[in-house]
């Protein structure tokens, strides 16, 4: 991507058109379809690889970022960061990440690997308790201290939503017959608003169902901790807008770690916190969602990087006691489907 090439390049030509796979082993009593996104297979591993090269695309084209001049600055639980690091590897560009103590080891090495420089804030906020307003006061500083610096702000970049209209462009033109419920996991709110706008602004007759973690305050609840990183909010985004989602699920780190095994236990898919969460949103809702409706999930990212929490049996017996009967657990119509 140059002033004269707007088409991505290289590796970042790989970013996106990610496979949809009907989930048939989860629960084959169900009475309705659930397709599930495997935004897995972009190649920085997460759905946010979209976010950050639109975030970044435009001003690498008009040429407001220069390689060997410019530096991008962010605050990241990991997965923007990992995308945004590869797009700045790839055009030479500084990158430094600031993250949190809750952000995995692997993902930091990823950034580093791929040449960012990563800064972790140890403090959070007396005020709120929190990591989150103590990152954002890092960056506002780092932008400041570093010449041409550029702060692509997930939180509030409209080019983040934008970067997902194709995602539920995808979603909708994979399932020809029609897409009933879509349920995505929210964090800036990128996913949420460019799927919920991009359905809102084609008439499509789509429930769109957000599903946050409890102890998130997008939707307008009081802050509480939450251990696993990827979706939920300290504070209200602004990307968020009232009305962008028809429902609203809360989901424990319980429900997660459940959900996780369940998908790698059933469906061989082995995903990242918030795709949990987004399957035991599903569990929760399934009684509501009519016989013959087609679900659409957004499956995040992968579990490769949750192997030291979700997927390590000492981490989740510390955490929640012996849950193994809960992801083992068959419901008593349940048969394995024919391969
Ligand atoms: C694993 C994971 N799930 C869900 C989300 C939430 O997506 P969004 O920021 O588009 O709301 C993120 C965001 O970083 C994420 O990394």
């Amino acid at each position: 991507m140059t002033p004269s090439d707007p088409v991505p390049a290289g590796v970042l030509g790989t970013i996106g058109a990610t496979p949809l796979v009907e989930l048939t082993r989860l629960d084959p009593a169900r009475r309705f379809r659930t397709f599930a996104k495997l935004e897995a297979h972009n190649p920085g591993g997460s759905m946010k690889d979209r976010s950050a090269l639109e975030m970044l695309g435009e001003r690498i084209r008009t040429g407001e970022l220069v390689p060997g001049r410019s530096t991008v600055v962010e605050s990241s639980s990991g997965n923007l960061g990992i995308g945004l690091a590869q797009v700045c590897a790839y055009y030479g560009l500084r990158f430094i990440c600031v993250v949190d103590p809750r952000t995995n080891q692997q993902n930091i090495a990823i950034m580093r690997a791929l040449g960012a420089e990563v800064e972790v804030v140890r403090e959070t906020d007396p005020a709120t308790g929190e990591y989150l307003p103590v990152r954002i006061r890092r960056i506002q500083e780092l932008t400041t201290l570093t010449g041409h610096a550029y702060w692509p702000n997930q939180y509030a970049n409209p080019l983040n939503p934008q970067a997902h209209r194709r995602t539920m462009r995808e979603i909708v033109e994979g399932l020809p017959d029609g897409v009933d419920y879509l349920f995505c996991a929210t964090s800036s709110c990128g996913t949420l608003r460019g799927c919920a706008e991009y359905v809102r602004e084609r008439g499509l007759p789509v429930t769109v169902v957000a599903v946050d973690a409890a102890g998130s305050a997008i939707f307008g609840r009081p802050p509480g901790p939450r251990l696993i990183p990827g979706h939920g909010a300290a504070i209200r985004p602004g990307l968020y807008r009232d009305g962008l989602a028809d429902e609203v699920v809360h989901v424990t780190d319980l429900d997660c770690v459940v959900g996780c095994r369940r998908l790698a236990a059933r469906e061989a898919i082995l995903a990242g916190g918030s795709s949990g969460a987004v399957v035991a949103a599903v569990e929760l809702m399934a009684d509501r969602i009519p016989a013959g409706a087609t679900c659409a999930l957004v499956l995040p990212d992968r579990g490769e990087r949750y192997l030291d929490t979700i997927y390590d049996d000492e981490w989740v017996g510390r955490h929640f006691g012996d849950i193994t009967h809960q992801w083992k657990e068959q419901k008593s119509d349940m048969r394995v489907p024919a391969c």
